[in-house]
């Protein structure tokens, strides 16, 4: 059976549609009042479920990310004080030595490094030897290595941008302690651009033989 089709109720501000304002201006405050408080509230329920789903993420891939680091003993002393600072973080932490100061020779520990790469049993590598020119040179003998001897923060930020460094070096005598920490950070922090520079990278990959 087909009901009477109910017309609208007539103009009555108590039982008003809930978009429209009411015209009594007590009731017209309180509308707004309510509307921007109930904005307020939505805004800070937005603004704590996204940060918590952002620290939510960078703990979760603080978890996946597996990284190595190995130094020559121009690097040892370095070296200690990453790990210990790596400590706070929940990476996933390699470390292929050297851990005194008798002398060794740095291709070996880069070699270490570019190995695990290699098998992609890690995603980054940290290389120390004393100015790190050697070790970068060695490591970069290896066709997958992008090894990145940095010194600044910009530096390490730009390794990560432009050429996808998946190795940050430094040298043992030349950088700050502060400096290399702040680094690192940099780079395990920011992601590869892409676009222009992929066929570049192609081209680090395969160069034109000699
Ligand atoms: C070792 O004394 C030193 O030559 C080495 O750590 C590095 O600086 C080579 O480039």
């Amino acid at each position: 059976m087909l009901l009477p089709i109910k017309s609208n109720p007539p103009d009555n501000p108590s039982i008003g549609h809930a978009t429209s304002a009411p015209k009594n201006p007590y009731i017209l405050h309180k509308f707004f009042a309510s509307t921007i408080i109930s904005g307020l509230l939505w805004f800070i329920a937005y603004y704590i479920i996204t940060n918590k789903l952002i620290s939510f993420w960078s703990n979760l891939r603080d978890w996946i990310l597996k990284i190595a680091i190995s130094n020559d003993h121009g690097g040892t002393k370095l070296k200690m004080s990453i790990l210990e600072y790596l400590k706070d973080f929940n990476y996933d932490v390699i470390n292929l030595g050297t851990d005194n100061n008798d002398s060794v020779d740095y291709p070996d520990y880069a070699y270490e490094v570019s190995k695990l790469l290699k098998d992609k049993v890690i995603d980054f590598g940290i290389l120390i030897c004393g100015s790190g020119i050697g070790i970068s040179i060695a490591a970069n003998r290896y066709s997958h290595v992008r090894a990145a001897l940095c010194n600044d923060e910009n530096s390490a930020e730009l390794s990560r941008l432009h050429n996808n460094a998946n190795t940050l070096v430094f040298g043992g005598r030349t950088i700050d302690h502060d400096m290399a920490l702040k680094c690192i950070n940099k780079f395990l922090n920011t992601k590869f651009e892409g676009g222009r520079h992929i066929k570049r990278l192609d081209k680090l990959s395969n160069p034109p033989l000699i």
